[in-house]
């Protein structure tokens, strides 16, 4: 399996060593995007795509009491993330929901969070419109959801996101009834990455 497979779905011993590459690298991007979802006290938050779970540490020390889910259908990254987790206070660590799953089919019921975020991960997801009628389920309305995209994020069929995602993203998330879009291109080691933020309508 080539490198950029391993990115797009971590196997084996080679995708874990994938995963402590991410972990490595992704620190500022993932921080940034939590950031930007701006967890409240006592929210519960899902975190899709989690790799080797840095975002959901990260998620975890956000805000006071939030119940912190994840899903990743990479079985080298749960067993990664869960000994990330594991590492976290007690009182914290129980306070995190790990499942192997993927976009498409998420399994909690209709309005469950209060926010979504997903980091390197949205490019991967397929069908894209499937998977973004499926967070949008999953999220109360009113619900926040915070994406980050690299630009040299690997595609599910190859290639990268490129300097144009957002010209994908955007019109799918506003075809998926999101609101209050939004996006911005920020620098970050050495490279750039797509800030989205959206809002789930107050009304189906
Ligand atoms: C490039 S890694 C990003 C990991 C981490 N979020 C980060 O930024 O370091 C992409 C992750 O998305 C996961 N993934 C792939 N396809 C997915 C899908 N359809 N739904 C949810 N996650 C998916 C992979 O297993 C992998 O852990």
């Amino acid at each position: 399996m080539d490198l950029d497979q391993q990115f797009a779905l971590p196997r084996g011993l080679g995708g874990a060593l994938v995963g402590a590459l991410m972990a490595r690298r992704h620190g500022p991007q993932i921080r940034a995007c939590v950031a930007d979802l701006a967890p409240a006290a006592g929210e519960h938050v899902l975190e899709i795509g989690f790799g080797p779970g840095l975002g959901l540490a990260v998620l975890a020390g956000a805000a006071a009491d939030l119940l912190v889910a994840g899903v990743d259908p990479s079985e080298p990254m749960l067993t990664s993330a869960r000994r990330r987790t594991r590492r976290l206070g007690s009182g914290v660590r129980e306070r995190i929901e790990l499942c192997q799953a993927t976009a498409d089919d998420l399994p909690w019921p209709d309005g469950t969070f209060d926010g979504v975020c997903a980091t390197n991960s949205v490019q991967l997801w397929q069908p894209l419109d499937a998977s973004l009628a499926e967070v949008r389920r999953v999220l109360r309305p009113g619900g926040r959801l915070a994406v980050s995209v690299l630009q040299q994020a690997v595609l599910h069929d190859g290639g990268s996101a490129g300097p144009h995602y957002d010209d994908v993203l955007l019109p799918a998330l506003k075809e998926a009834g999101f609101t209050e879009v939004q996006s911005d291109w920020r620098p970050v080691g050495g490279s750039r990455a797509l800030h989205v933020r959206a809002v789930s309508p107050q009304r189906a």
